[in-house]
This record gives structure tokens, C-alpha cells and sequence, in this order.
């Protein structure tokens, strides 16, 4: 099929990747110049595993094209992808920014000379393909279909997730629609779910939703666990054993991050608000969520004796997770940040996210190499989680015990095992343990 889409960044991206794989000719716009020319060299702008290699042969086979272009590529597509970005500006509780939606689909609009279906996989509010619908009628006067074809997947293993993903979710109102989107996806296996393009939408909020909640929920177990002498590892894998809870994102550490759980919760919390409910739980979620970088920042001043000025303190891993040079909403950002204000001085490494880094932070020295950050330094603290980088899950902590200065380690994920590290002599806390 001739595909376009709308929008070079991670999911228009890799779902332009996927489908060009399999044989459509997929056309991606981009607006910004910068970005075409790197993709034309088969540069990806992001670290995404894998995703380079599948740009760059799906380009040579002229499956995947680039262009800034709506005139070029539109007419000749029976299919369009919107994946534009729809930010959250207030992340309390603000309504998305649907700006780039709107310009997208009004381009789209002027541009159409055959009947196309136009399908939105931005995240956007429930109801939006009705006035998407009301709007593109302003510019053309072709017949288009909308539907809606939420992305679940996530950063750092995008490709797994979109070759094998759990379900596909198709909201469309239209027979021929939902028919022809089956048949796009036929080589995709997991569920299929037909649904209207409203429960599409919510389904995708309720799921960036009740994630972080998850999340949250082992968090604050975990400052429990601290206090009652449990172990949140031990407990979180005896609930995980039951089916209707499921032992997946029940990992305690700094908290969720990353550019979509933090604006999802906000963008239903806002949305909620204008239809007139006040989502108390997930405004709860959101207060806990940032409540732990300060529950680690008091276990660190309490491991140095009351004080964390001029201590040096090494980060480990920057991004949002492991397996990502992302670094929007990161938590080691804001442990950074936190720990600067009590004096601490800080080293940071990470595998592919210092230069992402170095426009967030200031006065930090940043190492590739942990052994070297950790030369002379006084606290290890692993930074991003919850499975955390290969290279700093293995550490040689022998090593470690005569090149660092203090023996203190801040395992925020738990990937180490605590009492090897006790009994090397290392002052040790995780997280509920
Ligand atoms: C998330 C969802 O998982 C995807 O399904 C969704 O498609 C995507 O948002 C999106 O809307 O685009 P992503 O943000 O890439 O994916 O990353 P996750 O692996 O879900 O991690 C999000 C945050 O939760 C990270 O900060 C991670 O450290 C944290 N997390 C994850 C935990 O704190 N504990 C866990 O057990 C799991």
C-alpha cells in the first residue's frame, strides 16, 4: 500500500520503519530541513536498537522516503499517519497541546486529490476525530475516513514492540475503514481490538495511566517495606504471581519519567477537570511520583552522616531509562538537580546521553567510563532504571572497594545484590529493602 506519515520522531519513525519493512512504499514528512538531510544519510536522530539499520534498508530498497513535501506525498497515499507530537505544557494537570495536530491535518487536507484514510496515532482526547473531521472539511472536499490507532510502544525496545506488540487497538466508525486497517496490520500478530475512535483514544490515556500508578503503588509499598522490615523485591514477585495483577512495572526506584507517562497523567488530570471530575488518585500519583527524589536524597544525607556538601557523588545512567539517549522527564535530572542543592558535586555517566545531557545540567563532570567517575568518588548512585545498563549491573565492585573514597552505594533500582556488597565492606541501601 502507499503509506504516508506525518512526523519523523519516534513513532512516526519507527512505524513508517515497520511498514516500509513489509513491503508499502512509505513516504515520511518532516517539516524541519535539518532532520530530512540526516535521515537521507541514514542518520537517526535518536539511539533507538536496531532502528538505524532498518531506516537505512528499507531506504536503499526506496520503501522509506523523506520529504518536507505534503504537495508530493499526500495525493499518491491511501493511507496517512498523523505522529505529530501533542505536548502537555502544565505538567500538573493541563490540556494537550493539539497545534501541531491541527496544522498536520489542515495540510493534509489541501492536499488530498484521492479519497484517503487518515489515521491519528498521536495521543490525543477522546471526541477529537469528530472535529478533526469538522475542520479538514473547511479545506477540501474530498472524502477522507479518520480513524484511530493508538502506539503502545516503548522506548529502547520499540521495534520488539511493534513486530510483536500485545494488541492492536482500531477506533474507526467506518467498515471499509476498519477493513482496510486489518489488512495493513495482517503481518503485525497480537490482539486485534475494533473499537470506536473515542474508546481508542481513552484506551491509550487509560494505559499511560494506570502504568505510572502501578508504578507508584510499588513505590510507596516500598517506603513501607523500609519501615516494616519487608523486602518490596520478595513482595512485588508474590503479587506479580497472581494473574490479575501481573508481575510487570512493579519495579520501586526514583519514580516514572519519559515524555509520555508524566504528560499523559496531566493531560487526563486537565481533561477530567474541564468535563468536571476531579481525578483525585491520579493527582495523588503525580505528587507521590515526585515525593521519591527527596526520600533519596534524605537515604544519601543519612548514609554520609547527616550531610552530602562536597561529597562526590557519581550518577549512573542519565536517561529516562536504560536503552534510550532520551532525557525528557528524566529523574536522575531532578536527583541531580536536588542533590547540587544540598553541595553535592556530581559525575555522571552514561552510556549514549551525555550530549543530551549537557543542555539539561549545569556544573557536572561527565564520565564514559564508571571506573574513572568513580575514582576517588565517595557515593555510587545508580541514576536510571529499573533494568539499568548492562556495564553498570556488572560492576567489579573488588575493584570499586580500592579506587572509591567512601563506601557508599545508593542502589536506587535494586539491581545489586546487597549483602555480596555488605560483606565487600560497602555501606549499602536500596529501595524497600
Ligand atoms: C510508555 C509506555 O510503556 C508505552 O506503552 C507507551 O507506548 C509509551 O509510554 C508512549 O506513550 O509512547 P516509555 O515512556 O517509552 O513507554 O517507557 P517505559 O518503559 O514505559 O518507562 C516509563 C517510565 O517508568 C520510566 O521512567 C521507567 O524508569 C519507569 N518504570 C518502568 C518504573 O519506574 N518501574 C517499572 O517497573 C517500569
Amino acid at each position: 500500500m502507499n503509506l504516508t506519515i506525518i512526523g519523523a520522531g519516534y513513532v512516526g519513525l519507527v512505524t513508517g520503519a515497520v511498514f516500509s519493512d513489509f513491503g508499502n512504499k512509505v513516504r515520511i514528512i518532516e517539516i524541519d530541513q535539518e532532520k530530512i538531510k540526516k535521515l537521507k544519510k541514514g542518520e537517526v536522530p535518536f539511539y533507538e536498537p536496531g532502528l538505524k539499520e532498518l531506516v537505512a534498508k528499507n531506504t536503499a530498497k526506496k520503501n522509506l522516503q523523506f520529504t518536507n513535501s505534503y504537495q508530493e506525498a499526500i495525493p499518491k497515499s491511501e493511507i496517512i499517519f498523523v505522529c505529530v507530537g501533542t505536548p502537555t505544557k502544565n505538567l500538573q494537570g493541563g490540556k494537550p497541546d493539539l497545534s501541531y495536530l491541527y496544522e498536520a491535518t489542515k495540510s493534509i487536507a489541501e492536499n488530498l486529490k484521492e479519497p484517503a484514510i487518515i489515521v491519528v496515532k498521536s495521543t490525543v482526547p477522546p471526541g477529537t476525530n469528530m472535529k478533526l473531521a469538522e475542520w479538514m472539511k473547511k479545506f477540501t472536499k474530498v472524502d477522507f475516513n479518520l480513524a484511530s490507532v493508538p502506539e503502545f510502544l516503548k522506548e529502547g525496545t520499540a521495534l520488539e514492540d511493534s513486530f510483536h506488540p500485545s494488541r492492536v487497538v482500531i477506533g474507526a466508525e467506518n467498515k471499509l475503514v476498519i477493513k482496510k486497517l486489518l489488512l495493513l496490520h495482517k503481518k503485525i500478530p497480537g490482539k486485534r481490538l475494533i473499537c470506536n475512535s473515542s474508546s481508542a483514544q481513552m484506551i491509550k490515556y487509560a494505559s499511560n495511566t494506570f502504568l505510572p500508578m502501578k508504578i507508584t503503588f510499588a513505590n510507596s509499598l516500598a517506603i513501607l517495606c523500609e519501615k516494616l522490615g519487608a523486602d518490596i523485591k520478595e513482595v512485588t514477585k508474590g503479587m506479580g504471581m497472581d494473574k490479575r495483577i501481573g508481575p510487570l512495572f512493579l519495579d520501586a526506584g526514583l519514580g516514572y519519567g519519559g515524555s509520555c507517562f508524566p504528560k499523559d497523567i496531566a493531560a487526563l488530570v486537565g481533561l477530567a477537570e474541564n468535563a468536571g471530575f476531579d481525578f483525585k488518585l491520579m493527582k495523588a500519583v503525580q505528587k507521590t511520583n515526585e515525593e521519591m527524589i527527596n526520600h533519596f536524597v534524605r537515604k544519601t544525607e543519612k548514609l554520609c552522616q547527616g550531610s552530602i556538601k562536597d561529597k562526590v557523588i557519581v550518577v549512573l545512567g542519565l536517561a529516562f531509562k536504560p536503552g534510550t539517549s532520551d532525557m525528557r522527564e528524566s529523574r536522575s535530572v531532578s536527583l541531580i538537580k536536588e542533590l547540587q542543592k544540598k553541595g553535592a558535586l556530581i559525575r555522571a555517566c552514561d552510556p549514549v546521553a551525555i550530549p543530551e545531557a549537557k543542555k539539561l545540567l549545569t556544573n557536572v563532570e561527565y564520565f564514559l567510563d564508571p571506573y574513572k567517575a568513580l575514582e576517588g568518588a565517595d557515593v555510587l548512585m545508580v541514576g536510571s532504571g529499573p533494568y539499568s545498563w548492562e556495564e553498570y549491573k556488572n560492576l567489579d565492585f573488588v575493584k570499586l572497594k580500592k579506587i572509591m573514597k567512601g563506601k557508599v552505594v545508593i542502589d536506587s533500582w535494586n539491581i545489586y545484590n546487597k549483602d555480596k556488597l555488605k560483606k565487600l565492606g560497602f555501606t549499602y541501601e536500596g529501595i524497600g529493602r
